[in-house]
C-alpha cells in the first residue's frame, strides 16, 4: 500500500490551512494535530529552520506575518487560517495581532477566503470579573499594567476581525499551559477556567474549522477542571518571556 492512509483516494478531504504563528506551543499542536487529521498545512513562521515538524502534506513559509505579500502570497494558497500569532509582555506598543488581522482579512476577502480562526485571551473580556480579592487583584495588574499594550493590541485584533465579513470566530483562551489535553469546553464569550491545555486549544481550533456554532462570535475557552499553581503559571508563562 502506498501514500498516507489518512488521506482517501482522490485527494485530501479537508479544507488547505494556513497557520500563523505555527512556530509556538499552540500553533505546533495545531500544525501536527491538522496533518494527523489529513490537512494540508501551510505553516507560516520568521524561524523556519526551528521549526520542528516535517511532513509530506506541510509547507513551511518563513516570513512575517506583518509583511503584506508574505500573508497574501500565503493566503491565496490557502483555504481557511488559523492565527495563533503572539507576542511577549513588553512596555513597548505591540502591533502584530492588530497589523496581522488586517492583513488577514484584506487579503482573504481578496481572495475569496472565508474561513478564519484568530486566538486572543480571556484577558480582553475586561466586563468579566473574577471570583475573589486575590484574581481580580491579579487580572488588574495583569491587564491594565504587565501585559497592557499586548491586550490592547488584541482589542485590535478583535474589532478588526468582528468587522469583516469573513467567517470569522475570534477565541479566547484562558492562561495556556503544556499539560496534556483532557477535552475543552467552549461558551459563548465568557466561561470560568483559569487555564486551558495547548492540546485542548488546538483540538477546539480545528474542530471549529467547519462548525458554524461560534461563526462571527466570539468562544471563550478553558480545559475544565485543569489546575496550575500560581508559581508554575508565572514561572513558564510570564517569566519565560
Ligand atoms: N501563553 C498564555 O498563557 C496565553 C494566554 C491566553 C492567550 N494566549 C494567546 O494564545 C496564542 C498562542 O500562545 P502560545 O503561548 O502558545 O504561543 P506564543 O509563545 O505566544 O508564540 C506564538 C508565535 O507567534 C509567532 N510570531 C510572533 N510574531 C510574529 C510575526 N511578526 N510574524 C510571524 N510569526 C510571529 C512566533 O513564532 P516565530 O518567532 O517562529 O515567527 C511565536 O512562536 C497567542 O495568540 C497568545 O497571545 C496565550
Amino acid at each position: 500500500m502506498t501514500g498516507d492512509p489518512a488521506v482517501p483516494p482522490g485527494g485530501p478531504r479537508h479544507p488547505r490551512l494556513l497557520v500563523l504563528g505555527a512556530n509556538g506551543p499552540t500553533g505546533r499542536r495545531v500544525v501536527q494535530q491538522a496533518l494527523d487529521r489529513g490537512h494540508e498545512v501551510a505553516a507560516l513562521t520568521r524561524h523556519p529552520e526551528a521549526f520542528p515538524i516535517r511532513h509530506e502534506r506541510l509547507r513551511v513559509v518563513a516570513g512575517d506575518a506583518t509583511d503584506p505579500d508574505t500573508v497574501d502570497t500565503a493566503v491565496a494558497a490557502t483555504d481557511a487560517v488559523i492565527c495563533t500569532i503572539g507576542a511577549a509582555f513588553t512596555r513597548q506598543p505591540v502591533q502584530v495581532y492588530s497589523t496581522s488581522a488586517r492583513l488577514l482579512v484584506e487579503s482573504m476577502t481578496r481572495h475569496h477566503r472565508r474561513r478564519l480562526l484568530v486566538v486572543t485571551s480571556g484577558g480582553v473580556d475586561t466586563g468579566h470579573q473574577p471570583r475573589g480579592a486575590l484574581a481580580r487583584l491579579s487580572r488588574s495588574v495583569m491587564r491594565d499594567h504587565v501585559g497592557r499594550t499586548v491586550y490592547d493590541d488584541m482589542e485590535q485584533m478583535e474589532a478588526t476581525v468582528s468587522a469583516s465579513d469573513l467567517d470569522w470566530t475570534i477565541v479566547r483562551p484562558p492562561g495556556l499551559t503544556n499539560s496534556p489535553g483532557t477535552g475543552y469546553a467552549v461558551a459563548d464569550t465568557r466561561i470560568d477556567g483559569p487555564v486551558m491545555s495547548r492540546d485542548d486549544l488546538a483540538a477546539m481550533l480545528l474542530d471549529h474549522l467547519d462548525d458554524d456554532r461560534h461563526l462571527r462570535a466570539v468562544a471563550a475557552v478553558t480545559t475544565p477542571g485543569l489546575r496550575v499553581s500560581a508559581w508554575d503559571m508565572l514561572h513558564h508563562e510570564v517569566l519565560k518571556r
